[in-house]
């Protein structure tokens, strides 16, 4: 069968930098991958090749068996796949449910004006956005940008979504209910995600394989319990020989 999406041998340099070298992995289609590494492994950098931030100097990167890599990130966005990033980017000036809408209007979903304001509805319940969907972007909580970067990932109508540290700077009990969120929002839609978290607490309860990364290079994948008695990782990653 054939991945939704398929990495395959994907390299990327920035001047003497090898962020990304070799790096092979597929998601099938429903199925929760974690990306873990520490900082400086490559994981953005993996993120911005597959949404067509950046270019690949070299590999291939493919959607449903079909070549992707190098294309506009809008592009690749109406192919279905929607993600967040790590410095959350929301329009400031835009109400929350302004920011949903443009996510509506620009992805992968075809939205007459009629049902524009109902999926509206449905994407702000989802993300727990409602009572604040007047505000303006800039006035919401660290907690209330990240969800609404969810909100806005979610409006394109991914078939994937790529979530870059969605829980950083949150509280335990913040943390506690974004992964509820997820769950529950993998549940209902059954899209595949790429998941990327130093949460390793959410990382065990969300995925079911991660791939890790050190220094741009995949060091290992399988379950997160296989991968946290792997000792190549631990030696890398968790800092124990
Ligand atoms: N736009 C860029 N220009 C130059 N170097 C970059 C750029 N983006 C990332 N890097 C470098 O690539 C490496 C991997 O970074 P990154 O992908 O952000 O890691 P991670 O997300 O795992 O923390 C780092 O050495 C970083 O400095
Ligand atoms: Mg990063």
């Amino acid at each position: 069968m054939t991945a939704l999406l398929e990495v395959a041998g994907i390299s990327k340099r920035f001047g003497g930098v090898t962020a990304v070298r070799d790096v092979s992995f597929s998601v099938a289609a429903g199925q929760i991958v974690g990306l873990m590494g520490a900082n400086g492994a490559g994981k953005t950098t993996l993120f911005n090749l597959i949404s067509g931030s950046f270019s690949p100097d070299s590999g291939r990167v493919l959607l449903d068996g079909r070549e992707i890599q190098g294309q506009a990130p809008h592009r690749i966005c109406r192919q279905g796949i929607g993600r967040t990033y790590q410095i959350v980017r929301p329009f400031p000036n835009l109400t929350v449910r302004e920011n949903v809408a443009v996510g509506l209007i620009f992805g992968a979903g075809r939205h007459g004006r009629a049902d524009l304001r109902q999926r509206e509805d449905e994407i702000l319940e989802e993300t727990g956005l409602h009572s604040l969907a007047g505000q303006r972007a800039a006035e919401l909580t660290l907690a209330g940008r990240k969800r609404l970067e969810l909100a806005r990932a979610l409006a394109t109508s991914p078939r994937l979504l790529m979530l870059d540290e969605v829980m950083a700077g949150l509280t335990p009990a913040e943390a506690g209910r974004a992964l509820e969120m997820l769950q529950s929002i993998h549940a209902r839609r059954g899209l595949a995600i790429l998941v990327v978290e130093h949460n390793l607490r959410a990382m065990m309860q969300l995925c079911s394989r991660v791939v890790v990364l050190h220094h741009g290079e995949k060091i290992g994948q399988g379950t997160p319990e296989a991968i946290t008695r792997d000792p190549a990782v631990i030696a890398a990653y968790l800092g124990a020989a």
